[in-house]
């Protein structure tokens, strides 16, 4: 059947493919420790630094502080000039259906000595007439939507 050259280059190609099927269930085995080894790590190994660590005791105390690095770790994501890029800029760096422009100091301005920081704040959140509600950041707090209103305006809060 087979010439004998071609039985050798049969079994080589044979041998190849059990190696690297020992090589891939070795990697894969290794990757599996490792990922086992990331599950075992506890929970809350992180610390601020300055921080005293948690020492993982059922305090009150202890979880309150928990608590409170788990605020910073989320306000430290967010940042009000990046929202306002991802979400805002299309209409108001342009002017796209008569949002007024970022660069439009003497707008903001203006409107916020009429109306206050508060209330722009407000129809930011709730939305008006082609000002959608939140700018279409759906996962914007209404806190983080006064970051960046601010941000927009130009405008800080007393
Ligand atoms: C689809 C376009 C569009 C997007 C996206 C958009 N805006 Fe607007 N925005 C408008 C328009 C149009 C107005 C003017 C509404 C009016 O007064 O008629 C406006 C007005 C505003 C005002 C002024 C409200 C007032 O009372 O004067 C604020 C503040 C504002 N937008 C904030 C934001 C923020 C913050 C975002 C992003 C999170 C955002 N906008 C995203 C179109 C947009």
């Amino acid at each position: 059947m087979f010439s004998k050259g071609m039985q050798s280059r049969v079994i080589k190609l044979g041998l190849l493919i059990v190696g690297l099927s020992v090589a891939g269930a070795a990697l894969a085995q290794s990757v599996r420790d490792q990922q086992i080894a990331e599950r075992l790590t506890p929970v809350g190994s992180v610390c601020l630094a300055g921080e005293a660590c948690a020492t993982g005791g059922s305090s009150s105390a202890g979880s309150a502080s928990s608590g409170t690095s788990m605020a910073q770790t989320a306000s430290a994501e967010f940042s009000a000039q990046g929202t306002y890029e991802q979400y805002c800029a299309m209409c108001h760096n342009t002017g796209m259906a008569n949002a007024p422009r970022r660069d439009d100091a003497a707008h903001w301005t203006a409107r916020v000595a009429e109306a206050g920081l508060a209330t722009i704040i407000n129809n930011a959140i709730t939305g008006v007439n082609a000002m959608p509600p939140r700018g279409m950041c759906a996962t914007c707090t209404d806190e983080q939507i006064g970051e960046v209103v601010q941000y927009l305006s130009g405008a800080s809060a007393q």
